[in-house]
């Protein structure tokens, strides 16, 4: 591992999207605040990023920035309560997302794509390599992924992706990456990026998910990157010009083979829900009894009968 070279510090957390997957659930509120259990989306991702060492995170927020701000900071009176009633377990709860790192916020003035939330970062990230985490993709804390990603790009410089196989009826749902091999099982070197492929055209079945290590030369390149169609400038056109350039060292990709859910996606993020809450200590004996009866006294006869 090159001494010279600094581990990346910095977490840019983009949560400024429209969400209109979720719509209505997301007309006041940022997807990234709809709660996966009993804990907002966005909670787990600031906690993945600080258990990955990265105690500086400046979130990327949008029209409905406060109630992503308020989540992460005091709730003075709310703790009040909590301390006069003596309730320590809840007050425990509600201090630890404010005590988590260093939050930082800038606003993106209008939803111009994942590219343009990225770049909205420049000034706070400057001239290091900086993690990106997406606010809707939540990497299950027993696979580790970040630390992995933080140390590929300590050891190659450059920039770091994550890729998952996925069944290739589905890789139309993702960026795409053309590959080369290396000598770590889970490394490979990318070559290009192709967002959301026809299934016929894809360069390989790996996909790019939501955690980046980036070079801080991305940000030139996204300055110049047009807005597509829809008028969203994609991060993914960005990595696929560093990669072909070369400009800011060499793009890897490390291949996550562990527990990932999809927050933003109605079906992802009911699946999340169900499978994270019979895991919980508390809640998972009762509501996984629950869950069984419901599954062979109701939906098994249902669906036998579809
Ligand atoms: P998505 O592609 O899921 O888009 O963004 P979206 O607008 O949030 O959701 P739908 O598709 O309308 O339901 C991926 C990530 O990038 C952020 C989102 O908040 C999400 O974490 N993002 C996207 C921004 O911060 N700004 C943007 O302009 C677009």
């Amino acid at each position: 591992m090159s001494p010279s070279r600094p581990r990346a510090t910095k977490a840019v957390i983009p949560a400024a999207g429209l969400g209109t997957r979720f719509l209505p659930a997301t007309k006041a509120t940022p997807k990234e605040m709809l709660p996966v259990v009993d804990k907002p989306a966005i909670q787990y991702v600031v906690e993945e990023a600080v258990a990955a060492g990265l105690r500086d995170v400046l979130m990327v927020t949008g029209r409905n920035k406060r109630a992503l701000e308020d989540h992460f900071d005091r709730a003075h009176e709310l703790e009040l309560l909590l301390a006069e009633r003596g309730d320590e377990d809840r007050l425990a709860r509600v201090r630890a997302s404010s005590e988590l790192c260093a939050m930082h916020y800038v606003r993106q003035g209008d939803p111009l794509g994942l590219g343009h939330a990225v770049l909205c970062a420049r000034a706070h990230v400057g001239d290091n390599a900086f993690a990106v985490l997406l606010g809707d993709d939540l990497m299950d804390e027993r696979d580790p992924l970040l630390s992995r990603m933080l140390d590929v790009q300590q050891q190659y410089g450059g920039s770091v992706v994550a890729l998952m196989e996925v069944d290739p009826a589905h890789i139309h749902q993702y960026g795409c990456a053309a590959v080369n091999l290396t000598d770590e099982d889970d490394l490979v070197r990318i070559v290009d990026l192709v967002e959301k492929p026809k299934a016929e055209e894809a360069p390989s079945n790996l996909a790019v998910i939501g955690r980046y290590v980036l070079a801080p030369q991305i940000f030139d390149v996204l300055a110049e990157t047009r807005a597509d169609g829809r008028g969203e400038i994609q991060l993914t056109d960005a990595l696929r010009q560093l990669a072909a350039t070369g400009s800011g060292g060499p793009v890897h990709g490390v291949l996550f083979r562990g527990r990932r859910y999809d927050t933003g996606d109605r079906s992802d993020y009911l699946r999340t829900i169900v499978k994270l809450a019979c895991e919980r200590d508390d809640l998972g004996p009762d509501f996984s009894s629950w869950l069984l009866e419901y599954v062979e006294k109701e939906l098994a006869p249902r669906l036998r009968g579809a």
